[in-house]
């Protein structure tokens, strides 16, 4: 198979984004550089990208969404409430979410039968950060916002560090944008909690850098290739 159509079958790119890539020699086949036209055998070769080994694009799948606050994010609940579940369209197969958000909590939210991947996103060894938007009521002083990034202890642990930006704000509310590497129970709104300020919303717009893009509330879509790969790299 040629070298572009290799590329993009592993869903490095679209095929004329991949000859450039070939083009500014960022492609190996077998450790040496790749040039424009060549071909590869995909079940000897091993292709790799700034470094990166790149495989064929397996059977599983991939889909983000756009969760409503209102359902939660378990296969069944045993309060009878709705799950995100109910939301996938038919003919998806048995995926399931990647890591939770609250009931009350909108936003990005990624499904998979990829369990490797699933494990890699979730897992707080690496360090996957997390984009939330939140809403607070009143405003935030300096201190407040100096705690929150350095770090708050909940049950007796410190949260990691984190990035803690004012967006905007009047006399009535705040919005922040936080963004965070782990996934406690809660952890934004006990964040808040703790130096005195509650979340009256919550969305997550990012993981990495993958946003959920003109996705309207309650909708969801297939990942493409390019973002497959791109939270296969993180
Ligand atoms: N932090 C929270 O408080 N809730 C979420 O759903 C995610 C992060």
């Amino acid at each position: 198979m040629r070298i572009n159509k290799y590329l993009a079958a592993c869903g490095v790119a679209s095929r004329r984004a991949c000859d450039k890539l070939v083009a500014d020699g960022k492609v190996t086949i077998n450790g040496k550089c790749a040039e424009l036209g060549a071909e590869v055998n995909e079940r000897k070769d091993k292709v790799a990208v700034d470094g990166v080994p790149v495989v064929m694009q397996t059977e599983h799948e991939y889909y983000i969404m756009n969760k409503p606050k209102g359902y939660v994010c378990t296969v069944r609940d045993d309060r009878d409430r709705k799950t995100v579940m109910q939301l996938l369209p038919e003919g998806v197969g048995r995926v399931y979410p990647v890591g939770r958000l609250d009931y009350d909590t909108e936003g990005l939210l990624l499904f998979t039968d990829d369990g490797d991947l699933a494990f890699r996103i979730t897992h707080p060894r690496n360090e996957i950060t997390k984009t939330y938007l939140a809403k607070i009521e009143g405003t935030i002083g300096e201190k407040e916002l100096a705690r929150l990034r350095g770090g708050v202890e909940l049950d007796g642990k410190r949260t990691g560090k984190s990035i803690v930006k004012v967006i905007e704000t009047d006399k009535t509310y705040t919005r922040l944008h936080v963004t965070v590497k782990e996934g406690r129970y809660h952890l934004v709104r006990r964040m808040f909690e703790a130096v005195g300020k509650e979340v009256t919303f919550l969305k997550r717009i990012k993981i990495g850098e993958l946003t959920l893009g003109s996705l309207e509330r309650g909708k969801v879509r297939r990942l493409r290739a390019d973002e497959v790969f791109y939270l296969k790299n993180l």
